[in-house]
């Protein structure tokens, strides 16, 4: 089941924007599917805790403070090779680098304000949603 979902957040910068709606499109009209979704914000123990796998770095807590410093989208997605597809349709980390018409290239301010997240493995989708999601709203 998780080889065919990923996780994704809409950060705060695409939220306080008003892009929600049109990145949501993109994502559908790519072929995912949505399988959860939930407009929430993180407190900032919530954000360490997600990103613990970035805790030695040095941008971590940049990244927590941004995270948590407004209204995000969790959603789960599902489509065959969700994982690699999603992060090629979201594109590179840095919007000045990521390629024409990715949803980085079109929405993204900056390495931090970069519109979204996307899971980096099969195994972290599976984590990434189960922090976000009961067993029953994964079904
Ligand atoms: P994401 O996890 O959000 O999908 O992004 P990613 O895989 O492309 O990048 P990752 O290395 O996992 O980093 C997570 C987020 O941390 C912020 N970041 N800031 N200041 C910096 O050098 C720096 N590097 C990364 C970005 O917002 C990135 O999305
Ligand atoms: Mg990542």
């Amino acid at each position: 089941m998780a080889t065919n979902r990923t996780f994704t957040m809409l950060k705060p910068d695409a939220t306080g924007a008003g892009n929600t709606g049109k990145i949501i499109d993109r994502m559908i009209e790519a072929g995912f599917t949505i399988k959860a979704m939930k407009w929430t914000q993180l407190s900032l123990k919530e954000a360490q805790a997600f990103y613990a796998v970035h805790a030695e770095r040095p941008f971590f807590g940049e990244l927590t403070a941004y995270m948590s410093g407004g209204p995000i989208v969790a959603m789960i997605l599902e489509k065959d090779n969700a994982v690699e597809d999603f992060r090629t349709l979201i594109g590179s980390t840095n919007p000045q680098e990521a390629a024409p018409g990715t949803i980085r290239a079109d929405f993204a301010e900056s390495i931090a304000a970069n519109a979204v997240h996307g899971s980096d493995s099969d195994e972290n989708a599976a984590i990434e949603g189960a922090f976000y999601f009961s067993e029953r709203e994964l079904a």
